[in-house]
């Protein structure tokens, strides 16, 4: 088949779009309003874009709690997100106003950033903090803007020690969990090599 992106012509009962860009890796993002409350969020149009230096973008679905305290702050951390946080992880996602800690309603504990007065999830595989480039705003074809890409510097790395192997980080260890279309999910179990020419 082939349709319209612009009209998203695809007449099929569910936007395909999300299934085909997979497994996308989820951005479980901690944040803090101006007055330090903390926000817990995932995004998985999340990804790394270059590596000397490092940066991540998250895409934000309208103007929602993280891209508002990322603003206000300067400041975001992205942990990554392992099969048995996968629960905690979705229930984070609810709709709940700002002042409302996702730390408390995902029933996970804090730990603090090194660099950032952030707090991170402590059974997080691996945590980047982030200070803000950019946020991109992402112009419809109303002429308005409901879509923003975050652009973030990672200022610092946490890894559990437990995945760091003979000095490599064993990804398929920490059983990633990555977003697919639907309501799907992957986890990362298994990695194979392929060696460059
Ligand atoms: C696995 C998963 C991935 C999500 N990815 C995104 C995303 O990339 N962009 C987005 O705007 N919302 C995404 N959401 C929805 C947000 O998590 C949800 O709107 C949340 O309430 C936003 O919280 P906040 O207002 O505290 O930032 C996702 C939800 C789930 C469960």
């Amino acid at each position: 088949m082939f349709y319209d992106a612009i009209k998203n012509s695809h007449g099929l009962p569910l936007d395909p779009f999300k299934a085909l860009v997979a497994p996308r890796p989820i951005a479980w993002v901690s944040t803090v309003n101006a007055k330090g409350q903390a926000n817990l969020a995932p995004y998985s149009f999340f990804n790394a874009f270059s590596e000397d230096p490092f940066y991540v973008a998250i895409g934000s679905g309208g103007y929602k709690h993280t891209l508002s305290n990322i603003e206000a702050t300067g400041a975001f951390a992205v942990n990554l997100v392992s099969h048995e946080l996968a629960e905690a992880m979705s229930r984070s996602s609810a709709a709940v106003e700002a002042d409302v800690d996702e730390f408390e309603l995902a029933g996970v504990a804090k730990a603090p950033c090194n660099l950032m007065p952030l707090p991170r999830v402590a059974a997080s595989p691996a945590c980047f903090e982030c200070k803000l480039h950019t946020v991109v705003p992402l112009p419809n074809d109303q002429g308005g803007v409901n879509d923003y890409l975050i652009l973030g510097r990672v200022v610092g790395i946490h890894i559990d020690d437990r995945f760091i192997v003979n000095g490599r980080v064993n990804t398929a260890a920490m059983q990633l969990v990555a977003r697919l279309g639907y309501s799907e999910y992957a986890t990362v179990t298994e990695a194979w090599r392929l060696r460059r020419p």
